[in-house]
């Protein structure tokens, strides 16, 4: 008898939101909810919410309380007597008002493995495709998202909170892409404001071409700061009585090139252009070595005038503005405790909420989204309150479709370089840390390909998981060090276990591979531990719907610790090497599939699974 006949699951009641084919663990909790719904005469569909998993001492637990009054021993018994084992289930028990359920081992093994090797062969033959691997589903199907994070200001350096909104943006759009959503990564780079015109006065001052070119956010940096010395310094001379012309301070000049730059004047807006060019050139390797991509850079510049003027007029039709005596035009949101917010200076420029007002506009034309997600630092949060109150009440169709998501602050972190941080410089100390530590095995360091390679992504999964590893609204402090270390739950730990995991099918050439689950005897797989490591695997889907409901890219770093540890405990007794042929085939075929799910688990929280370290 093959495994698929051996294993055969009968019929259990399809239930809303559930997709057998994708999830065993769902149809094995049906199968839970059938019996328990048969016993006491009540829908599968409302107990199967009640069927609760990862409770200890069994697979599936069921609350009696919950669904029935009174007597609960008496409920309890009737399920206990009118249980029959079968390919889902061997046993129930009775712990006090709770039903204690187990999954029949081995059929649950085969059931989990091979659903996991059936979507891994199906996605690997289809790479375009993003819903075909285990873990991914089809929520999003049909539907857009559009995703504004990262946004960093050119000619300012990408601070700690771009970092955590490039990274948990990145996740969370990955999340989307595995349920089966069209994504548009836009990347809403802050290149717009009298800031630049700040900034074209300061390059004609301190500005050099050579070092421009050779770090272009860099030096534009040092130029802004420069700048903005000489400007604080003038409003201090002013406020003492030393400047009584107003018109002639950098402060003016800089507005009124701005203004130039807003009226469309050519002159103004070349320098410009060519800051803009060469900060993205440089942004674009800064991302490439992050593994995070864009499908737009739609910056600040390229808000639309006819969507910032309809804004206006629909703001003011709307009753929504006051003006005041100089002119400049606010919106009045007092009503709903989110003050009063410009929207259009006394000099007639537009400024960041005017902007954003414009923007969401501009981005429905063009993609008619059905949802859009803005991810910046919980100190944008009266910023979006605003902008979101105000398009709704300007009428907009598509303001219930915004979603704001926010994190927490990053201490300590600093660099070789001083208090100001430079994203490259954090990444190459990464590097830096974990080729040394890499070195200290010799043997291994000369089996790795490329170490320069290695380290870099080994540093950028440090970086990122220890950006990933709290509630995203969590402050944390960073710590090169701590982050980079093998010894507890940090970035490397993963990365080492996948390579451990690529490494046992490279260590033993001579056992063959099974190409499916119906290859392999599957009552070799039945150990306690691999059950566990198998339960967990089980429950990879619903931890991928779960931290896209909450865009909380820890909800997956935390099952990757918890299965790396699994697995890190398992390699003494679930032997492959020495193994008889029998078991050393199932057992491979086992990592193999772990392996798999590791390294999309992997690839969603943007990581590069490597295999040799
Ligand atoms: N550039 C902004 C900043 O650095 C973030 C932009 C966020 N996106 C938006 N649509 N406002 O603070």
């Amino acid at each position: 008898m093959s495994n698929a006949e051996k294993y055969a699951l009968g019929p259990v009641p399809a239930i809303a939101g559930t997709d057998y084919a994708r999830v065993p663990v769902d149809q094995f909790r049906a199968a839970v909810a059938k019996v328990v719904a048969d016993a006491w005469d009540e829908s599968p569909e409302k107990i199967f919410a009640g069927v609760d998993l990862g409770k200890k001492g069994a697979d599936f637990a069921v609350a009696t309380p919950r669904f029935k009054k009174g007597k609960p021993d008496e409920w309890v018994q009737k399920v206990v007597d009118a249980f029959k084992p079968d390919n889902y289930l061997s046993e129930v028990r009775a712990q006090g008002p709770f039903l204690m359920f187990n999954a029949n081992r081995e059929s649950f093994a085969y059931h989990i493995l091979n659903t996991i090797s059936n979507m891994s062969s199906e996605a690997e033959a289809n790479p375009d495709s993003n819903t075909l691997a285990y873990g991914t589903n089809e929520d999003g199907k049909g539907k857009h998202m559009v995703i504004d994070f990262s946004s960093p200001n050119i000619a300012k350096p990408f601070h700690a909170g771009h970092l955590r909104s490039t990274i948990i943006g990145a996740v969370i759009s990955n999340l989307h892409d595995a349920a089966g959503w069209k994504v548009t990564r836009l990347n809403y780079l802050g290149d717009w404001g009298t800031q630049y015109g700040l900034l074209s006065l300061g390059f004609d001052r301190y500005g050099n071409e050579e070092a421009l070119k050779k770090d272009p956010i860099k030096h534009l940096f040092e130029v802004y700061v420069k700048i903005n010395k000489d400007n604080a310094a003038e409003k201090e001379a002013f406020n003492k009585g030393e400047i009584t012309d107003a018109s002639t301070t950098t402060h003016a000049q800089a507005q009124r090139i701005f203004k130039s730059m807003e009226d469309g004047d050519e002159t103004a807006l070349k320098q410009w252009r060519r800051f803009r060019d060469l900060s993205i050139g440089k942004l674009d390797q800064t991302y490439e070595t992050l593994n995070v991509h864009f499908d737009v850079y739609w910056g600040e510049s390229q808000v639309s005038n006819e969507g910032i003027e309809r804004a206006i007029r629909l703001c003011q039709e709307k009753g929504l503005t006051v003006e005041e005596e100089n002119g400049a035009l606010l919106v009045d949101l007092k009503k709903y405790k989110l003050d009063r917010a410009i929207i259009r200076k006394a000099d007639g420029t537009s400024i960041y909420l005017t902007r954003d007002l414009g923007g969401a506009y501009d981005r429905f034309l063009k993609y008619k989204f059905d949802k859009q997600i803005y991810v910046t630092a919980h100190q944008q949060a009266l910023h979006f309150k605003q902008l979101f109150k105000t398009l709704e009440l300007m009428g907009e169709e598509y303001a219930d479709r915004l979603e704001h998501v926010t994190f927490g602050m990053v201490h300590g972190m600093s660099t070789r370089k001083g208090n100001v941080v430079f994203l490259d410089d954090i990444l190459l100390d990464a590097k830096d840390t974990m080729h040394e530590a890499m070195k200290s095995n010799e043997a291994k360091y000369a089996q790795v390909e490329d170490p320069e390679a290695t380290s870099a992504i080994i540093g950028a999964t440090a970086v990122k998981i220890q950006d990933m590893s709290g509630k995203r609204m969590n402050d944390y402090t960073f710590d090169i060090k701590r982050c980079t270390s093998f010894e507890g739950d940090f970035g490397p730990f993963i990365q080492y276990s996948h390579v451990r995991l690529c490494s046992v099918q490279r260590k033993n050439p001579n056992v063959h591979v099974a190409e499916t689950a119906n290859d392999i005897d599957i009552s070799i797989l039945s150990q306690p531990k691999i059950h566990e490591i198998l339960y967990h695997l089980g429950q990879y889907p619903d931890v991928v719907k779960t931290a896209l409901k909450f865009s909380e890219p820890s909800t997956i770093v935390t099952w990757c610790f918890k299965l790396s540890h699994l697995v890190g405990s398992a390699w003494e007794t679930i032997k492959v090497s020495g193994a008889s042929e029998a078991e050393a085939k199932a057992r491979l075929f086992l990592f193999i599939q772990i392996r798999h799910v590791l390294a999309s688990a992997m690839r969603l929280l943007s990581l590069t699974p490597i295999e040799r370290m």
